[in-house]
């Protein structure tokens, strides 16, 4: 199992910029409260990402036996998809594949794989330079069926696909949709696409273990039973209301207190292992628009939430670090480290004439990534500043189920504490809703003459 240590959030370590056992009784009721509604909604409502790991049978062996008909088939696999429906699938295909995966021998790897997560049309026209439509299988991913981004994605592809393929053009096409409403369900009805459910209580950035991350992760060979057995690991050991015994609970129950009572509004996610490095962006997106929030349940302006920064150790250490040592006492740092790492290098000798250099000969490369993420977190505990540990023993698809598991659960309870719903997100609506509005579509003449009444941007602060 995944490790959550959370000693230098402690005010033992941290002095007054850490948390007391006192503060975390303080809020011991909220935090109860918080985990018996969990238990009481799991699966229901917006909690339908809870039972995952348990209600998935057919599909994963739908999926599994899909996946290898698109490996014996094709020799690209592309996700169009957004946010939610891009950002898990990116994260395990970084922590679960070789990490040049693209780049290998054709021999060393199944179908190249991309995710395409913007409507840059300079990225969509590089795609198109390294892809042969023909010989790809696109997967359609997005929960509304109707987000702008991937829907222009899908428009332009399908034209392609049409004059390149014929009548065959469908059989390219993998949608992952809600099965109730959008204008995907519709289309692939229509077209007769090969499809795949989003359930309605699982909202985007809680859809990885869900067709959303299952047939991408399957169709580059991941081990989808791993990841989900993993998941359940992780919701067992966080069963019971009493935080030292639920990390998750714990880890919301301290960010609670770290962001309501001790001033840290930003959340620094920091991967020891480049494997894990996009595990931070998936984190960013959970953390960031599950809490962020302008209103509570009670429909008071709150504006709660709490900064989530990415960042990657050792990389990082020669730039950011610098702030979370030495700058204010404002974040919490999320340090994620590996014990074993799958592979290792020895540093070879050829430097003894330099006693500075030289004391790196002999050593592998683990030992001084796993040397300097320990340095890192004495010098932002010596430096008081609030830090955790999270680690993984291996990265694996067990290890990473447990971890999407944890962040996830952390989420929900935090969200509860904070009183406010973890699950909406109008502020990105809001941006949906004004790029509508200026694209004239029907039904947005409200918000296009609210736009057109908002005050011009004024030259003078143009320069
Ligand atoms: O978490 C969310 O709900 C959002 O980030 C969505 O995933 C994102 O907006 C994409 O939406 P959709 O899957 O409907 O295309």
């Amino acid at each position: 199992m995944i490790k959550f240590d959370f000693n230098n959030m402690m005010d033992a370590y941290i002095g007054e910029q850490g948390i007391s056992e006192k503060d975390i009784e303080a809020v011991l009721d909220k935090a109860q409260d918080s985990y018996a509604y969990f238990e009481k909604n799991r699966g229901t409502g917006w909690m339908g990402w809870s039972e995952l790991p348990y209600n998935q049978e057919s599909i994963v062996r739908d999926i599994i036996m899909t996946a290898a008909d698109i490996r014996a088939k094709y020799k690209n696999f592309v996700v169009l998809g957004i946010g939610g429906s891009a950002l898990g699938p990116m994260a395990v295909y970084n922590a679960l594949c070789h990490l040049r995966y693209n780049e290998l021998d054709e021999s060393k790897r199944g179908v190249k794989f991309f995710v395409e997560d913007n409507v840059d049309p300079e990225r969509m026209l590089a795609l198109l330079d390294v892809i042969d439509p023909a010989e790809t299988m696109f997967n359609v991913i997005t929960k509304s069926g109707a987000t702008s981004e991937t829907m222009s994605q899908y428009l332009i592809i399908t034209d392609i696909l049409k004059k390149k393929c014929g009548e065959d053009w469908a059989k390219h096409i993998i949608a992952t949709t809600s099965e109730s409403k959008g204008n995907l369900i519709k289309l692939a009805k229509e077209e007769g696409f090969k499809t795949y459910f989003i359930p309605d209580g699982v909202g985007g950035r809680f859809s990885e273990l869900c067709p959303v991350g299952l047939l991408p992760a399957a169709v580059l060979g991941i081990d989808i039973i791993g990841l989900l057995v993993g998941a359940s690991e992780m919701d067992k050991k966080c069963n019971g209301a009493d935080p030292y015994k639920n990390p998750a609970l714990m880890a919301a129950v301290l960010q609670y207190i770290a962001m309501e009572q001790k001033g840290k509004n930003i959340s620094v996610m920091m991967p020891y292992a480049d494997s894990l490095k996009l595990m931070a962006d998936w984190y960013c997106q959970l953390w960031g628009e599950s809490l962020g929030k302008a209103v509570d349940f009670d429909g008071k302006t709150v504006h709660k939430g709490q900064t989530p920064v990415k960042a990657l150790g050792v990389t990082d250490q020669h730039s950011q670090v610098q702030l979370y040592t030495e700058g204010p006492f404002d974040n919490v740092i999320t340090i994620i480290g590996v014990e074993k790492f799958r592979k290792d290098v020895v540093i070879a000798n050829g430097a003894e004439q330099f006693a500075d250099v030289n004391f790196l000969c002999g050593h592998t490369m683990s030992e001084l990534i796993n040397t300097e993420r320990k340095a890192t977190e004495y010098a932002l505990t010596r430096s008081k500043h609030m830090n955790r540990t999270i680690l993984l023993d291996e990265v694996n698809a067990r290890s990473i189920g447990q971890l999407l598991m944890f962040f996830q659960l952390e989420t929900a309870y935090c969200g509860k504490m904070l009183n406010i719903d973890t699950f909406n997100q109008p502020g990105v609506e809001e941006g949906k809703n004004a790029t509508y509005a200026m694209f004239d579509r029907h039904g947005y003449e409200a918000k296009k003459a609210e736009l057109e009444a908002a005050p011009k941007k004024n030259e003078k602060y143009i320069i």
